[in-house]
């Protein structure tokens, strides 16, 4: 899927008027805006939705873009762009001191990355400047992960959708505080922890294992989540789930998973069987907004069996998206 030289340079005129430009990256589609401008910023979290407060990935075409946005780049995390960009990561930084309180929060860092999507990086050379994306949702719902999804969710709000296909990892990137030691990682994603040592050469911390609080809407315990119930089952006890959720009158869409199965006797609506964390991240995201437009009342998913990697962010996104949801939710 490629888009063509017109519909580029359309996008990056739209996004030089202070529009917004939907757009495809690896891991999820972004909404676009031009991330030095603070009226583009003000539509950008209207129609999102979002809190003011929290804050946005800035979308650089390279390393070097760097150091036009933040400051005390420390050595660890140069090497971890230059070893993973353009790539499903995101560094927290130091702010420069021409960035927007509207792309930080206010906070006095910001997040970047360089995204490893030919579309993408097209759209940055020709728009020549730096996008600030969030995920191409409402604020609390579903990453969309095709340019139907970003068109049915967001229809007119947006000028401009660049059909890249399907984004190939699925799921966010990984976020990684890089202002202090050791590492911590904030939301797991497309790159492994297990990555990340290998390229630093020493433990990072998780989110998990922090007990402060960071202001993070993808670390919100709900979050990611479809209208319908979800319910993750890790190992047994599926059919039990089933055959619960069908007894009180559900509608019920399953997520298969390893050797997980169900009879096929059983009233219910198989959304997915992915085989492997790869595949599984690839499609969740679909598979949760199959079973919305599919009216089910719950998703009974099997999880991932955790073998680090790729399925510790595919068992993180299950786990929010099951979580209970506060009256305010949370991107
Ligand atoms: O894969 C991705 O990262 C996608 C694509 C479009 O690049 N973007 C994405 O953006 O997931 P969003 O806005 O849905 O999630 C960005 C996350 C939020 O959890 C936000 O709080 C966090 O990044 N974030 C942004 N700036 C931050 C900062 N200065 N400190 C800590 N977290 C930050
Ligand atoms: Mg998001």
């Amino acid at each position: 899927m490629t888009v063509t030289p017109d519909e580029l340079a359309r996008a990056a005129a739209a996004l030089r008027a202070g529009a917004l430009v939907a757009f495809p990256t690896e891991t999820v589609y972004g909404l676009g805006a031009d991330a030095s401008s603070p009226d583009a910023l003000r539509r950008l979290y209207a129609v999102k939705g979002r809190p003011a407060d929290h804050p946005v990935i800035v979308h650089l075409p390279s390393v070097e873009a760097v150091a036009k946005w933040a400051v005390d780049v420390s050595e660890v995390a140069l090497r971890l762009a230059v070893a993973c960009w353009p790539g499903p990561l995101t560094l927290v930084l130091r702010r420069g001191p021409g960035v927007l309180d509207a792309v930080t929060g206010g906070q006095d860092t910001v997040a970047l990355r360089v995204p490893d999507q030919p579309v993408a990086l097209q759209l940055l050379r020709e728009f020549d400047g730096a996008i600030a994306a969030p995920s191409a949702n409402r604020f609390g719902r579903v990453s969309p992960t095709t340019a139907e999804d970003v068109r049915a969710e967001l229809g007119d709000d947006v000028a401009v959708v660049l059909d890249g296909g399907p984004s190939r990892v699925g799921v966010e990137s990984t976020i990684v505080d890089c202002t202090r030691a050791p590492l911590r990682v904030l939301r797991l994603g497309g790159i492994t922890r297990e990555h990340l040592e290998s390229i630093v050469g020493e433990g990072v911390e998780t989110i998990a294992d922090a007990a402060d609080d960071v202001r993070a809407p993808g670390t919100l315990a709900s979050h990611y989540a479809p209208r319908a119930r979800v319910r993750v089952v890790h190992g047994t006890g599926v059919i039990t789930t089933v055959e619960e959720e069908l007894a009180a009158g559900n509608r019920v869409g399953v997520i298969l998973a390893d050797n997980g199965s169900v009879s096929r006797s059983l009233q219910v609506s198989i959304l997915g069987e992915p085989c492997g964390a790869a595949e599984y991240a690839h499609d969740l995201y679909r598979m949760l907004r199959a079973a919305d437009e599919q009216h089910l009342d719950v998703v009974v998913a099997i999880a991932p069996f955790d073998d680090g990697g790729l399925s510790s962010a595919v068992i993180d996104r299950l786990e929010r998206a099951a979580a209970p949801r506060p009256a305010v939710d949370g991107t």
